[in-house]
């Protein structure tokens, strides 16, 4: 089996900022009130042209660049997200002919709800790790802004649009060290969908309250699992594992779901108070929600800010609509 790494990242956020605010004036809503129940203070709304497309091209452009590669050196485009327009044809197929990739590479749409870049990755890494590529491009892109309900004040506070990207190579080097993923369909996969009520794309729809309690539980118990995949780690063993990680990158949902996360980890693992805490980065004051593309934008602004370095080790860590959930473990 093959090793890979990150060798390179790039993001991308549209111009237009919609604060809290603005927001108070469309919805019976206060910046108090989604300060304090998710941490958000503004998010970022793609302009009529733009699209989960237009945005990825751009993180994937940015991230050819900052690995310092051709395009033509890819010969795998995997894309997670869940707002292609419409469904069919991939969001990539353009990116190949926009960026200069060769035109023969497949490319394809991973459909995971917000967990979408942690499936590609996973998929992208694996076909490395197989044999099959030496480059691939994973990239997380969505335009939630393009079915939100912006008159339903439990959804619309919450999500925003971006783009997120990395470049895959064979290394020497165990980068991308494993994935977990996981599925919890039954009567949980209606608990965040997309309902038609008339729009042409429908809208999101969410029973926020019980997704929020899964988020945290899962969280907790994916980033344990991508640590110890048998499952048969004592406190003591995965206190010591969790100690070796240096930063976690979850999905940017609520930032009490991030913080509740973290004090599950220092509760059941014994940890000092704020050790957990201090690991988890957070983008979502500024970015909120932007599904798929939280995570790898995250990851490309924490290494540009300095939070992140070379050989630290990391846990991406995502969950949504499915309910899906998965990690990454990665050593930078
Ligand atoms: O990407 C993955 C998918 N999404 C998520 O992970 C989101 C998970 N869920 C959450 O983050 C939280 O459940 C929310 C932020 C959506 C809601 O926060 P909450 O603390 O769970 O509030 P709640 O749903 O229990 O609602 C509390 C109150 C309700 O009023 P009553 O019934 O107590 O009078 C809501 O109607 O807050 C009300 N409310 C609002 N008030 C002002 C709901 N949304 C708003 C709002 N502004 N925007």
């Amino acid at each position: 089996m093959y090793h890979v790494s990150i060798i390179g990242t790039g993001s991308y956020v549209p111009e237009r900022v919609l604060s809290n605010h603005h927001l108070s004036k469309m919805v019976d809503t206060s910046d108090r009130w989604i300060i304090e129940r998710t941490g958000i203070r503004e998010r970022r709304i793609a302009g009529e042209e733009e699209t989960n497309t237009t945005m990825g091209m751009i993180a994937l452009q940015r991230a050819i660049q900052n690995a310092g590669i051709r395009p033509e050196e890819i010969e795998s485009l995997v894309i997670g997200t869940n707002t292609t327009e419409p469904v069919w044809p991939s969001s990539g197929g353009p990116m190949v002919e926009g960026l200069g990739l060769r035109k023969d590479i497949p490319f394809f749409d991973v459909q995971a709800g917000c967990t979408g870049f942690n499936y590609a990755l996973a998929i992208a890494e694996n076909s490395i790790k197989a044999g099959q590529y030496t480059t691939v491009a994973v990239i997380g892109t969505d335009k939630l802004s393009a079915i939100t309900n912006y008159q339903d004040r439990s959804t619309c506070v919450l999500f925003g649009d971006g783009a997120g990207a990395v470049i895959l190579r064979r290394s020497d080097q165990d980068g991308l060290i494993r994935s977990y993923l996981g599925g919890n369909a039954g009567s949980r996969n209606l608990l965040l969908l997309i309902k038609k009520n008339g729009s042409p794309n429908g809208y999101i729809s969410m029973e926020g309250r019980k997704v929020y309690i899964f988020a945290k539980r899962i969280m907790v118990e994916s980033c344990l699992r991508v640590l110890d995949p048998a499952g048969t780690a004592g406190k003591s063993e995965l206190r010591a594992l969790f100690e070796q990680v240096d930063k976690i990158i979850p999905h940017q949902a609520n930032a009490r779901i991030i913080m509740g996360a973290a004090e599950e980890f220092e509760s059941r693992l014994g940890l000092p108070d704020g050790e957990a805490k201090e690991k988890m980065i957070m983008t979502i004051e500024q970015y909120g929600n932007n599904s798929c593309a939280s995570i790898p934008l995250a990851l490309d602004l924490s290494i540009r800010e300095g939070k992140v370095k070379k050989g630290d080790l990391l846990i991406f860590v995502g969950f949504g609509a499915g309910l899906t959930y998965g990690a990454n473990l990665v050593r930078l």
